[in-house]
């Protein structure tokens, strides 16, 4: 059977496409049905479910099977031929869109694209957070045009010292001249045209005040010293290896800024630590986080997988100086950054270590955490969620409220539903577009203990307030998280 994509439509029959023989890389012509979580739809074919990617709901495309295993539950393909196009289909900006596996959605309208992570956000909290009544999600867009926002671009460096991106669940890297996502300064600095022998990985870091940085990966083995680095105008250059970072030209960290209580704040970010993507997505997200909290002055708050220290430096303000502010944090750079970037908030602490095991600790006896637990808990875990028994410390703590950061909707679906059997409901959900093109999608979920609701004058002063549970407070203040309407 012909596989290029051009080929007719007539060399597709159902006889040829079907059964046992059926091999990766055959067309199939599939009718799209809804989207799915991971950048991509849902279509059947005789029966089985195939994720196919580069189509939207409703469209008749032909398509490539790309991992077609005849007893695989499900198959996935790659439209090569759109038949029927929906109406939210563009033109992708990107040549290479497609076919490097970083851009998912990058033929569709950017109001689409957000559609569809809503709808995507509510299947997860339907299917796997089992909620009786689904908020309806609406993702709200940073403006712009989808382009032009990565301000961290990692490229893959090929055996010959070429920079790339890789393909889609796949190790081969795509040249490329540019990244149509990427922040200005990736593509200024020339990265893609310059060779990297050597190296494993460039990344380039253009952080919202001061010199972008370059931190070239040595291949395993390669001491980073050692590489061969090219020009790069006023750019800091680094390199890093397993013994750690080394400064090649300039400063090894670079300094993010944020408003934090009317007025800008630095933080500081080293090598190519964790800092948000977006350039509007700290500033978004913390907003976001605090409008959530509403933590009091004299409140207890904790602050897990706190990287560098944005939203603590937020929870600060909001506690006062009779407040407190616990930050956990595993990686012992950013920590040290948040130690840093903190040491004029004096009701700030910092712990440097992994939650499930730092938590225990400090909520033992004799811990910070041990009198009176928590008021308000942050958490913003990486993609694969905080996980049963760190959800189980989280509510040992009897927050009154719990506001998660979650990149990942499915593993958020998955907090949720450990949360609900602890306790906690969901009382407000705010979703955001701050990956666009990618199916990736921000949500700030608030979690409240179940049942009755509290109105803000029956709580009482957290100075008073005593050991669990605590009452329960309602957010008060123009909201993007009221209660939205119910599904
Ligand atoms: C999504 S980032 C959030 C950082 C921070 N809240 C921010 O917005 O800048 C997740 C952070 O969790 C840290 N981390 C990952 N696993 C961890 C663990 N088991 N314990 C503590 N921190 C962890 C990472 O180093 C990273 O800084």
């Amino acid at each position: 059977m012909p596989s290029d994509p051009l080929d007719s439509k007539s060399s597709v029959t159902p006889d040829a496409a079907s059964g046992p023989g059926l091999v990766t890389d055959e067309l199939i012509q599939l009718e799209v049905g809804p989207v799915a979580h991971g950048g991509h739809c849902v279509a059947r074919y005789e029966g089985r479910v195939v994720f196919v990617r580069h189509a939207l709901p409703g469209e008749v495309v032909l398509a490539r099977l790309t991992e077609s295993a005849p007893d695989a539950k499900f198959w996935r393909a790659d439209t090569a031929e759109v038949l029927e196009p929906s109406p939210d289909r563009v033109p992708a900006p990107c040549p290479v869109a497609g076919i490097c596996g970083g851009c998912d959605w990058q033929h569709a309208d950017l109001s689409a694209q957000r559609r569809m992570k809503a709808d995507v956000v509510m299947e997860q909290l339907r299917r796997i957070a089992r909620l009786d009544e689904v908020p309806t999600v609406v993702v709200e867009g940073p403006e712009g045009d989808g382009l032009g926002w990565r301000t961290r671009v990692r490229f893959t460096v090929d055996t010959e010292g070429r920079p790339g991106l890789r393909k889609h669940r796949s190790h081969d890297v795509v040249a490329v001249k540019e990244c149509l996502i990427a922040s200005p300064a990736a593509s200024a600095l020339g990265i893609t045209q310059a060779r990297w022998p050597g190296a494993l990985a460039v990344e380039v870091v253009e952080p919202s005040t001061g010199a972008p940085l370059v931190v070239a990966e040595a291949v395993a083995g390669r001491k980073g010293p050692s590489l061969r680095m090219p020009k790069l105008g006023e750019a800091c250059v680094a390199t890093r290896d397993d013994e750690g970072l080394h400064q090649v030209k300039g400063r090894t960290w670079v300094s993010e800024e944020v408003t934090v209580a009317g007025a800008p704040r630095p933080f500081r970010v080293t090598g190519t630590g964790f800092w948000q993507v977006h350039p509007a997505a700290a500033q978004t997200l913390l907003d976001a986080v605090l409008e959530a909290a509403q933590a009091q002055p004299g409140e207890r708050a904790v602050d897990l997988y706190g990287g560098v220290g944005l939203f603590a430096a937020g929870l600060a303000d909001q506690v006062g100086v009779t407040g407190s502010v616990l930050l956990v944090e595993g990686d012992a750079r950013a920590s040290a950054d948040a130690r840093r970037g903190l040491h004029d908030l004096g009701q700030v602490r910092v712990e440097n270590g992994s939650v499930p095991r730092v938590l225990p600790r400090l909520a033992a006896d004799g811990g910070p955490l041990a009198q009176g637990g928590a008021d308000v808990i942050v958490l913003d875990p990486p993609r694969s969620g905080a996980g049963k028994d760190v959800m189980k410390q989280v509510a040992a703590l009897a927050p009154r409220v719990v506001v998660y950061v979650a990149c990942d909707p499915a593993a958020l679906a998955r907090d949720l539903a450990f949360a609900s059997g602890l306790g906690y409901e969901l009382d407000g959900l705010r979703a955001f577009d701050l990956f666009p093109m990618t199916h990736h999608v921000e949500c700030v979920a608030v979690l409240v203990p179940a049942g009755e609701r509290p109105s803000p004058s029956e709580v009482p002063a957290a100075a008073e307030s005593s050991r669990r549970p605590a009452p329960n407070r309602r957010r008060q203040g123009g909201s993007g998280f009221g209660r939205s309407p119910r599904r």
